[in-house]
């Protein structure tokens, strides 16, 4: 559990790295490609290494920030927080106050009140426990061609046709698809999605919506694997090989 995030994972992260674990070879690494607030790459990271990137440049400065002993405030202010979307990129403060002190998680999506909480504060605890461990890099996953390593893959994409994120207002998902079909002729895949249309779905769990319904929705969280190999690798990847 690293930071309170949109579609974060961190009721069921600890299942979800049960079952990749299960598969894991000792000291393999496991890359968490859409790594948002860090729940899944926090469980995974007990068992064996971990890469965490995420495209979102602005979040992965201030993981980085806080690598290198940047100490966040404890207390992000309303004016302060409405100030921080103008920051660049760059400054560790914009994504700290846009995620951590925003409701439900959402980046800039509203100053986060009431519960008696200091979101930001408990943001900061998570972040500061957690990120020493982990290695993580600003990275586009399907800016990155399928290629030979030696990892399991986790993905934890934009869901279609749900609420989006700042950075991927538009997710491509039928390419995607692709992508994740030729990445499985390099490496075992994992995907959470509510459907998906390769693999076969290995363990689901119905959970309560939080934050972007009203109370009483569920969804079923569902975790799909894809074993290496299981696609006939096509002549154009295997000639791009
Ligand atoms: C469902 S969230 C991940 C939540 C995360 N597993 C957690 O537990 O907090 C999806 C993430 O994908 C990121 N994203 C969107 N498009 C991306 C891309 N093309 N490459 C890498 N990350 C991307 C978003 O910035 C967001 O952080």
């Amino acid at each position: 559990v690293a930071v309170r995030y949109l579609g974060g994972k961190t009721r069921i992260a600890k299942q979800l790295a049960d079952v990749i674990d299960s598969v894991r070879e000792p000291g393999q690494v496991v890359w968490d490609a859409f790594c948002g607030g860090l729940s899944t790459s926090v469980a995974l990271s007990r068992k064996g290494p971990v890469w965490s990137t995420d495209v979102n440049v602005a979040l992965v400065a201030m993981y980085k920030a806080i690598q290198a002993g940047w100490d966040p405030p404890d207390v992000v202010d309303e004016h302060t927080y409405k100030r921080a979307r103008d920051l660049p990129d760059t400054d560790p403060l914009k994504a700290y106050a846009g995620f951590c002190a925003s409701f439900g998680g959402k980046y800039f999506g509203g100053y986060a009140r009431g519960e008696n909480r200091n979101w930001a504060a408990e943001g900061k605890r998570g972040l500061k426990r957690d990120l020493p461990g982990l290695n993580v890099d600003c990275l586009d996953f399907m800016s990155v061609s399928p290629t030979p390593l030696d990892v399991i893959l986790y993905l934890d994409p934009p869901y279609a046709g749900t609420t989006g994120y700042a950075v991927a207002k538009s997710w491509d998902s039928a390419a995607f698809v692709e992508r994740v079909r030729e990445w499985s002729h390099f490496c075992d895949v994992f995907i959470s999605e509510y459907a998906f249309t390769l693999g076969e779905c290995v363990w689901s769990r119905e959970q309560l919506k939080r934050a972007t319904v009203g109370p009483g929705a569920t969804a079923v969280e569902k975790l799909f694997f894809i074993p290496k190999g299981l696609y006939e690798i096509d002549r154009t990847v295997a000639e791009a090989v």
